[in-house]
């Protein structure tokens, strides 16, 4: 299906890696330029090159810690104008609820509530003249069942929804849609990390692990970043003008609701 958005600008933010970087790239074999980040330089460049080789797009690598004002200055530098903004960023490390630090509370909503508004306020009016834009933000399958050791990810995530659910309809009419994605269990180096973490604690190997949280899974395997990317390609396509303040769970069926 051509997905009628080849020429657009997208950014995507903390996308040199995961499912960042699995936008990046089902957008950019749609035929967008894309603008590309996160703050290692090295994983970033080796990425871009990668992109451009496969599909031939236009790539711009913006090295930037996304959380912070000079780093959404620079993804807004490489692109001022973007069609298709796509909010990401890490998630906050796990941690009983007991012992979430307020500092690290605030962290949480600054990482994941705070900074994807900040861009969405910053782009957004320039969509709506331009009668075009997609606001794609990466959520968690957290926001909707909690995940333990997962509250400030939830919680930061759920209030980001909230905010965004009626902002979304404040621009509807010109175009403008803003959309959540909510991964499942999808097998990147967060994922990775965080069952390491989990094998250690119980003192089994890893791979037990990750088959236990496998066995969880109705589609009895983790998801892959390429098909995170298809769905977030479509969600910024010219086709889903009409579908905004939509949350996307992905998850392979790990949550058991009939609606
Ligand atoms: N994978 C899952 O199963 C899953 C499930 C639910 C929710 N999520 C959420 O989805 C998001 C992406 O997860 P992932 O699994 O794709 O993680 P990942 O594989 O660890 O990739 C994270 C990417 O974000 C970049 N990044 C992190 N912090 C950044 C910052 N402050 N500024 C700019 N770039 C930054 C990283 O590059 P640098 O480190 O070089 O900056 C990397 O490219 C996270 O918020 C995660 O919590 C993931």
């Amino acid at each position: 299906m051509d997905l009628g958005i080849a020429g657009r600008t997208a950014i995507i933010c903390a996308s040199s890696k995961g499912l960042g970087r699995g936008c990046a790239e089902a957008l950019a074999e749609a035929g967008c330029t894309v603008v590309i980040n996160g703050r290692d330089g090295a994983t970033l460049e080796e990425t871009a090159s990668q992109i451009r080789a496969s599909y031939g797009a236009k790539v711009v690598a913006v090295v930037a810690d996304v959380s912070t004002r000079a780093g959404q200055d620079a993804l807004l530098a490489a692109a001022p104008e973007p069609d298709i903004l796509v909010n990401n960023n890490g998630g906050p490390p796990p941690k009983g609820f007991r012992d979430v630090t307020r500092e690290a509370l605030l962290e949480g909503v600054i990482q994941n509530m705070a900074t994807p508004i900040e861009l969405t306020q910053r782009v957004v009016d320039g969509m709506i003249a331009r009668k075009f834009g997609r606001i794609v933000n990466i959520t968690s399958m957290s926001v909707l069942t909690p995940l333990t050791g997962l509250d400030v990810s939830s919680g930061a995530r759920a209030g980001l929804t909230a905010f965004l659910a009626g902002v979304s309809r404040e621009v509807a009419h010109a175009n403008v849609t803003i959309n959540n994605i909510l991964p499942g269990m999808f097998d990147t180096d967060r994922l990775k990390g965080s069952m390491t973490k989990m094998a250690a604690l119980r003192n089994v190997p890893i791979e037990e692990m990750a088959k236990a949280r496998m066995a969880d899974v109705p589609a009895k395997r983790f998801g892959n970043a390429e098909e995170f990317g298809k769905l977030c390609a479509f969600i910024a396509s010219a086709h889903a003008g009409y579908i905004t303040g939509q949350n996307f769970l992905i998850d392979g069926g790990v949550f058991k609701g009939a609606f």
